[in-house]
């Protein structure tokens, strides 16, 4: 690999996202259900362009900016995923006006109210999926709860089409074995299927039952009744996804290229010139059976050195030590080394960078953009 000077620097292994992408592809190939990737981890045209063979596939977006800059590079087809507020109503209702195919998500009565009054007097045709919750994680109705159907009376009688229901099994990421990441999936799909039961007894015909997280999109047996999976990490994965065992740590498409700057021997540290500015403060392994503090430290090939990991970040240093202790571990990387830091959430190091340096087979192709803000 050419060098980059200006350290630190994301790097994407194209070959690696390549494979990741195929992998979930092939195991969604065998049930009859649309990938509809989230696009949130990667921020990136080039990135998302290499989710589809031919074309612009349906996406999954986590704010309106996001929705914004794909549905303007061709992308028509955009849930976005987070519960809508009044003060976003009117963006969404310009995506629309300009022919976006945008769906929204609400789980409350008020919000639904609010919409529905701004459908009438604005004369949008909104589409709104309902947010079930399958596991207490975070947001979204019941899947039994007859507020499902209020709601979905509510706004079908201002014109807001009702056209589907999402959950998102976030507990997953919580698993202590796959078997278990796979009684998540098994809960995912039944609490999404109930819930579209539910209303199709209540008279709605929906044609969106969305699931998706990369755990239980990986590890689920059964996918009847589903019509699409969102899932997001999966095309870069990271620590917290290898300590799951849902990926291989050879398999992280993304991390950050650092440089040693100094050692302090007597502590057994190497400090290098990627700070938590870099890496994020993300410490999603910190509750994992391996702790990988701010992310295992690799050579230039990508390879794991030893047991080192990154203990300790500053805003622009990082502390690298030995998870063994052993200080003598440390002393063989002289100041200018280059190193590669694998991150525990990819979404939160990803979104520290305004781009990714992409290598394909350790060569530097070129730099793709990401963007940022809401
Ligand atoms: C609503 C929703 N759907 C899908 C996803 C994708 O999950 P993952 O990144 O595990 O694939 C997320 C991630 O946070 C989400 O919040």
């Amino acid at each position: 690999m050419e060098e980059l000077t200006d350290t630190p620097v994301l790097l994407l292994d194209r070959d690696r996202l390549d494979g990741n992408i195929l992998r979930m592809r092939e195991k969604l190939a065998p049930f009859n259900v649309t990938l509809r990737p989230h696009v949130k981890t990667n921020k990136c045209l080039e990135v998302t362009e290499r989710f589809f063979a031919d074309g612009r596939g349906p996406i999954t977006v986590s704010t309106l900016r996001e929705a914004d800059f794909f549905f303007a590079a061709g992308f028509t087809d955009i849930l976005y995923a987070v519960g809508i507020s009044p003060n976003k109503f009117a963006h969404a209702a310009r995506l629309l006006e300009q022919g976006a195919d945008l769906k929204l998500v609400l789980d409350n009565i008020e919000s639904a109210r609010l919409l529905a009054e701004f459908a009438c007097s604005s004369g949008q045709a909104f589409e709104v999926l309902l947010e079930v919750d399958c596991d207490g994680h975070r947001s979204g109705i019941a899947p039994q709860s007859t507020l499902l159907v209020e709601i979905a009376h509510l706004l079908s009688h201002s014109g807001v089409r009702v056209s589907g229901v999402m959950t998102h099994a976030g507990n997953s990421y919580d698993s202590r074995s796959i078997a278990e990441i796979e009684a998540y999936a098994r809960q995912e799909r039944a609490a999404v299927v109930e819930a579209a039961q539910l209303l199709n007894e209540a008279g709605f015909d929906l044609s969106i039952i969305s699931i998706g997280s990369t755990p239980t999109a990986l590890f689920t047996q059964d996918l009847s009744g589903i019509t699409e999976v969102r899932a997001g990490v999966f095309a870069f994965f990271d620590l917290v996804m290898a300590g799951l065992g849902v990926c291989d740590v050879q398999d992280i498409a993304v991390s950050v290229l650092t440089t040693v700057i100094g050692h302090q021997p007597e502590k057994g540290w190497i400090i290098v010139d990627a700070g938590w500015m870099a890496l994020s403060r993300d410490r999603g392994t910190a509750k994992q059976r391996v702790d990988q503090g701010y992310g295992i430290v690799c050579d230039l090939s990508g390879q794991p050195i030893g047991d080192l990991i990154v203990t300790a970040v500053n805003q622009e240093h990082g502390i690298i030590s030995s998870r063994s202790g052993n200080p003598e571990a440390v002393l063989v990387l002289p100041v200018g080394t280059q190193l590669r830091i694998l991150p525990n959430h990819a979404c939160a190091t990803a979104a520290q960078h305004s781009g990714y340096h992409v290598l394909t087979e350790g060569r530097h192709l070129g730099y793709w953009p990401r963007f940022a803000g809401w």
